[in-house]
């Protein structure tokens, strides 16, 4: 392919002209202003300089299965010598293919799915789904949580992204993370959902109570209320099982997906729910509508991406690299004493707690300097989220482990009080999904 431009500081203007002059404000800044080029596995590289970095953000599970994978690619190039996008309101073979193959491996009776472009969308379906089956108006969501920019599942999330566009809706509710006792008195006859990601991780990668999960269930069955789960970041193998949910044996009447379903390669989400949700569509099918949702083209990536995350080989991989990871953290505390961190972990959905959002802050940019992309929470910048390739080996495993000790290190012995200082400013943009 001709390349698109000449040099980078020319994408650099056009990019600041034309699309954000804030990022790259920012990027250059904090001297990040790398402009993604060739992407390969684990990897994606400066266009310019070539500088690799290993991708520990996968944009919060898109990479789960590496960069350009090509298992993904054929599919996709194998759907564009037949397909489009299709036609939104026609009968799709691609789509019922992909619908079959989802209710295969949905938990429970969960067996239908609306396909959408983007996460948001599928969260605001997934809501809407709720309140127009219960007949009730209230949501309640997880403080901390996140669950897309769009319409519903901006009201779902924290204030902080509405605020600056004046956005409230009275009927969205929330409780703090774990706090089952605060969620047993809001949950009433007028909550039509409660909607949750298992690990939250926008909030810090906080793995839930072992109970949590299962009493949300229960409160939610009891008093007629729905459980939606997003496992947009948490699914499709990133925890070590297919859904998170099945770590604590839970059964949601929604479940949300997107990131890793696109292979990284064509935008597809879903959301998936139990047969008996179906009525509001029954009653008009045409009551929802996605023009790009489901593209036909899309749906062959993602049931590569079905096949491949859902095989055991593949899960086992995933776990046995989580207990390598888990080691590698321990014996990184042992040999570096300071800083102090503590992991937060479930197969490869892991966050890195330091004390202090600065500390954590401080961390990304040295992980940037030596070669690896890892960010921290938006919600709680104390925490860098620490999310491999899926498809990583045991090899390059052990490259990151080397990696993050040298930055672990070198946080130790920072001792410029301006870069913390600046650090501070670092706190907006690069923490959000
Ligand atoms: C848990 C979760 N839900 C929903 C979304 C929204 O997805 P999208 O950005 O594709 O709209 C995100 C995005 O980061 C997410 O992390």
């Amino acid at each position: 392919m001709k390349p698109l431009y000449a040099s980078k500081k020319d994408v650099l203007k056009d990019y600041s002209q034309f699309v954000s002059k804030g990022k790259v404000d920012f990027f250059k800044k904090f001297r990040m202003d790398m402009v993604m080029g060739k992407r390969d596995g684990i990897y994606f590289y400066d266009m310019e300089t070539g500088r690799r970095f290993i991708n520990c953000h996968c944009n919060g599970g898109v990479f789960n299965l590496g960069h350009r994978n090509p298992e993904i690619l054929a599919a996709l190039q194998e759907g564009f010598q037949e397909f489009d996008i299709g036609n939104h309101h026609l009968i799709s073979a691609a789509r019922a293919k992909l619908g079959a193959r989802l209710a295969e491996l949905m938990p429970g009776s969960i067996s239908k799915t609306v396909f959408g472009v983007g996460g948001g969308e599928a969260v605001d379906l997934a809501l809407k789904l709720a309140m127009g089956h219960t007949g009730r108006p209230n949501i309640i969501s997880a403080k901390g949580g996140y669950h897309g920019h769009t319409g519903l599942a901006l009201a779902a999330g924290d204030a902080q992204f509405r605020d600056p566009f004046g956005i409230h809706l009275s009927n969205f509710r929330q409780f703090p993370f774990n706090d089952i006792r605060t969620l047993e008195n809001k949950v009433d006859d007028q909550t039509a959902a409660v909607i949750l990601e298992p690990i939250p991780a926008t909030l810090g990668i906080v793995v839930p109570d072992d109970s949590f999960l299962q009493a949300v269930r229960k409160i939610c069955r009891e008093r007629g209320a729905l459980l939606i789960i997003d496992e947009v970041q948490t699914g499709l193998g990133r925890t070590g099982k297919l859904w998170a949910v099945e770590h604590w044996n839970v059964e949601p009447d929604i479940l949300v997906i997107g990131k890793g379903l696109s292979g990284g390669l064509y935008p597809i989400t879903a959301t998936c729910f139990k047969p008996e949700l179906e009525r509001i569509f029954l009653e008009d099918p045409f009551i929802h509508i996605s023009t790009f949702g489901g593209s036909e083209a899309g749906c062959l990536p993602a049931l590569k991406v079905l096949e491949i995350s859902s095989q055991p080989d593949f899960l086992k991989h995933v776990l046995d690299l989580g207990d390598y990871f888990e080691e590698g953290f321990r014996k990184i505390s042992d040999r570096v004493i300071r800083p102090k961190f503590t992991v937060r972990q479930k197969g490869l959905m892991i966050g890195l707690k330091f004390d202090t959002p600065l500390k954590a802050m401080a961390l990304s940019k040295l992980l940037y300097d030596n070669g690896l992309f890892a960010v921290f929470s938006g919600n709680d910048p104390s925490v860098v989220q620490f999310l491999p390739p899926l498809i990583t080996t045991f090899q390059e495993a052990g490259d990151i482990l080397k990696i993050l000790e040298k930055s672990i290190k070198e946080l130790n012995s920072l001792k410029t009080k301006m870069l913390m200082q600046a650090l501070k400013l670092f706190a907006r943009d690069l923490g959000r999904n």
